[in-house]
């Protein structure tokens, strides 16, 4: 199972890893790279397309600057913006990246108008709002990417801590992509252990905090943009689940209608992703502390939304 053609907008680290991607696990049959920067799509692609004899894969990749190639496509990865400095939150690309999504969600539509959208442009929970209402689509074909990767990160470090792999751990970030995302304690564990029961409280809050900074700490390091290899693997799985159907519940940003007493925004919480998108948005019980967070962040959203 997979689809015919994959279109990922914007060739920037993000876009340019997600096409890899995409093309290594053979996804699709296509994959067209779309950017405005002339001939940046076009070399990567071909690049890419190059690694296919040697790394053995059949998925055909091709750069564009207009949505043509991109017409009929299964599925959309839009990952076109800017990507923020040292010393900037991902609100603050509110404004031009409002304006980037917002003309690329008119041409997916024109172009693919059954087509499903991942949106991965920051700040994250916006821009998936920006790209419902711009390309009018219903809620189930666009979702955001960030759950999956602010729960990367949680797994990633509680393997560190525990010196074990991070397959065996088990996680669940909610809420907005930013300072007030909510790790689920209650809902981690290691090959079934609660997390509680082996890492102390206080390291579990150095951990949960180093998670709600993980896009700022790379930002630090790297000075003059964001992370990418973590960002593109989640929103890559977030796809995998979509075109092969395999309805794995994972945290994603959905358009809420009620649930976790949610609505008219875009949040994090667990969804079910297969055909067609967002299946389901399972609702777990959350702890008193946790619904609190939940609604702070939900707030904090409100908050961007109202600057749009
Ligand atoms: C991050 C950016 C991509 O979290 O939002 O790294």
């Amino acid at each position: 199972m997979s689809a015919r053609k994959i279109t990922v907008v914007g060739a920037g680290h993000v876009g340019e890893v997600c096409a890899q991607r995409l093309a290594e696990k053979e996804l699709c049959q296509e994959v067209v790279l779309i950017d405005i920067v002339e001939g940046t799509p076009q070399g990567k692609g071909l690049d890419q397309w190059q690694s296919a004899p040697v790394e053995g894969f059949d998925t055909m990749v091709t750069g564009a600057n207009d949505y043509g190639p991109a017409e009929g496509s299964d599925l959309f990865i839009v990952t076109a913006g800017i990507a923020r400095k040292p010393g900037m939150s991902r609100d603050d690309l509110l404004r031009t990246n409002a304006g980037i999504v917002r003309s690329v969600s008119t041409e997916i539509a024109r172009v693919a108008p059954d087509a499903v959208v991942i949106v991965v442009s920051n700040p994250l929970d916006v821009m998936a709002y920006v790209a419902k209402e711009t390309t009018g689509f219903p809620r189930e074909r666009v979702i955001g990417m960030a759950g999956v990767l602010d729960t990367a990160r949680f797994r990633a470090f509680i393997a560190m801590e525990l010196d074990v792999s991070v397959e065996d751990i088990q996680a669940m970030v909610l809420g907005g992509h930013g300072d007030t995302m909510v790790p689920l304690v209650s809902y981690t564990s290691v090959s079934g252990i609660p997390v509680s029961r082996l890492i102390p409280q206080d390291r579990l809050d150095a951990i949960i905090d180093r998670t709600r900074n993980g896009g700022a700490e790379i930002v630090k390091h790297l000075k003059t943009g964001s992370a990418y290899y973590a960002p593109s693997a989640a929103a890559v799985q977030m796809a995998e689940s979509i075109v092969r159907n395999k309805r794995r519940i994972l945290p994603a940003a959905a358009y809420l209608e009620g649930e976790y007493g949610q609505a008219g925004i875009y949040l994090g919480v667990p969804c079910k992703l297969g055909e067609g998108g967002l299946k389901e948005v399972i609702e777990v019980e959350l702890t008193e502390s946790e619904s609190a967070a939940l609604a702070r962040s939900a707030d904090h959203v409100r908050g961007v939304m109202a600057n749009l």
